[in-house]
């Protein structure tokens, strides 16, 4: 098989083989054997479609695709042997054809070139990742909705600068992941949608003179259509950084909410328990739970977006059409798609085991006088002050509460009349957090009845 006077695919004109740190350089099969079942299928779908159009005779498209099958097995099975000097999963499957069927293996490489043969299947191996991601998003937001609906009423504080802001509910915070990682399916679906069309016949840039069908070899990949220019059909990858750019925005909403589960599950705040499935423990510290699987996930959007930087770089000076560099795309697509794939069940696996501490959540939502907004708009609604007057006398009960060191609800009636004196008995109603988050009725707000109706039409959009 290693023939080291010169490539028996490509070696007609050589007269010496190439030098070891070449052959090194050169050779793609040690990653691009994970393409090996998607090499397979564009073969065969070549050889079936060289066959109707009579280019190759039946009886050799017949022994190419049961050669074809066997080399499948014999891959999935371990006993196949990969070889660096045939460089890549096209010629290792393709000299593997010859020894097991003779001659005819010859015949299966007429009208194509390994140029729309790799950029066929890569785009199989990324629409593949796309349909992976589609299901570990959908199961990852039906773990979001269970929460949101177990606590849609459960009061929590709302957060800007890290700092208490207004109270909200847990059902609403879980379903603001819901809207991110629903719009993370929209680009997944999307860019599916836009790079399902066939390479296969681009050949190696120009087409080919052969009476080809396109159409043919399309449908039996799945493709909706053949790409339309050939000189793009080799040469462009950007269906594979459309992925990467859909995977790196995923990967950062996965990383926020990981770094919130950090933060939640912390001894100070006690907002969460992770389960033990997903902790971990400290070799030193008996006490400790370590979230470290929010951890790594946080951390994993530096490899993700490195990937579609590293690929962006690749491609951002070639000009048309094929250039070797674009080898250099699988490995960043590779690590990208596993990690992400790794990230979204590790993400999906902690939502649906931990459990909101319903109790922590509610102390810490009346909290940093979480309900001064609601105290500044009653000033507004019922003593009729200015919004900016009513947003002076609330910060002054702020500071008279804090100076107090306790809480809005825990000033006196008389010790507010004495900051602005139309001040009712009446606003204690609007102090509670309960209260505060009934009435943010607004559509997407946080009032727990909105918030049932945006679990209920997210169900119904999965169904
Ligand atoms: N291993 C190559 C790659 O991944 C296959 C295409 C080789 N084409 C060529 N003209 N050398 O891009």
């Amino acid at each position: 098989m290693t023939d080291k006077t010169s490539n028996k695919m490509w070696g007609g004109r050589f007269a010496a083989g190439p030098d070891a740190i070449m052959e090194a350089i050169n050779a793609s099969i040690g990653f691009d054997r994970r393409m090996a079942a998607q090499d397979i299928a564009g073969s065969r779908a070549h050889a079936a479609m060289l066959a109707a159009q009579g280019i190759i005779t039946d009886t050799d498209a017949e022994a190419i695709g049961e050669g074809l099958l066997t080399v499948m097995s014999e891959i999935e099975g371990g006993s196949f042997v990969f070889s660096t000097a045939l460089e890549d999963i096209h010629m290792n499957v393709e000299a593997r054809l010859t020894e097991l069927i003779g001659a005819p293996a010859g015949r299966l490489h007429t009208a194509r070139s390994r140029n729309d043969q790799v950029a066929t299947d890569f785009r199989l191996w990324v629409r593949d990742q796309l349909d992976a991601c589609e299901s570990g998003l959908t199961a990852l937001i039906r773990a979001l909705l269970e929460q949101a609906e177990s606590g849609a009423d459960w009061v929590m504080p709302g957060f800007t600068h890290l700092q208490t802001a207004q109270p909200v509910t847990w059902g609403h915070h879980m379903m603001a992941y819901v809207e991110m990682f629903g719009r993370d399916l929209g680009r997944v679906r999307d860019a599916r949608i836009r790079m399902n069309e066939s390479p296969l016949g681009a050949a190696a840039l120009a087409g080919t003179s052969f009476p080809i069908d396109r159409d043919m070899t399309a449908a039996a990949l799945g493709f909706d259509r053949p790409c339309a220019n050939s000189l793009d059909a080799v040469s462009d990858r950007d269906f594979a950084l459309e992925f990467l750019g859909a995977a790196s925005i995923c990967a950062m909403h996965l990383s926020r909410m990981a770094e919130e589960l950090v933060i939640w599950s912390s001894a100070q705040f006690r907002f969460v328990t992770l389960s033990d499935r997903f902790s971990t423990g400290s070799s030193i510290m008996p006490q400790k739970k370590n979230p470290d699987a929010a951890e790594l996930i946080r951390a994993k959007v530096g490899r993700i977006f490195g990937a579609n930087t590293a690929l962006m770089m690749v491609m951002k000076g070639l000009a048309l059409t094929y250039s070797k560099d674009m080898q250099e795309d699988k490995e960043q697509v590779f690590d990208a798609a596993d990690n992400l794939m790794l990230a979204l069940a590790a993400m999906e696996g902690m939502v649906r085991d931990m459990t909101a501490n319903r109790e922590s959540l509610a102390a810490a939502a009346g909290s940093g006088f979480s309900t001064a907004t609601d105290l500044a708009d009653w000033l507004v609604r019922v003593a009729g002050l200015p919004f900016r007057e009513a947003h002076h006398v609330t910060g002054a009960l702020v500071a008279l509460a804090e100076s107090r060191g306790c809480d809005l609800p825990d000033l006196s009636l008389a010790e507010m009349q004495g900051v602005h004196a139309d001040i009712t008995m009446d606003v204690f109603g609007v102090l509670g957090v309960e209260n505060s988050v009934n009435s943010r009725m607004s559509y997407g707000g946080t009032a727990p009845a909105q918030v049932r109706a945006q679990i209920a039409r997210w169900k119904e959009t999965l169904e």
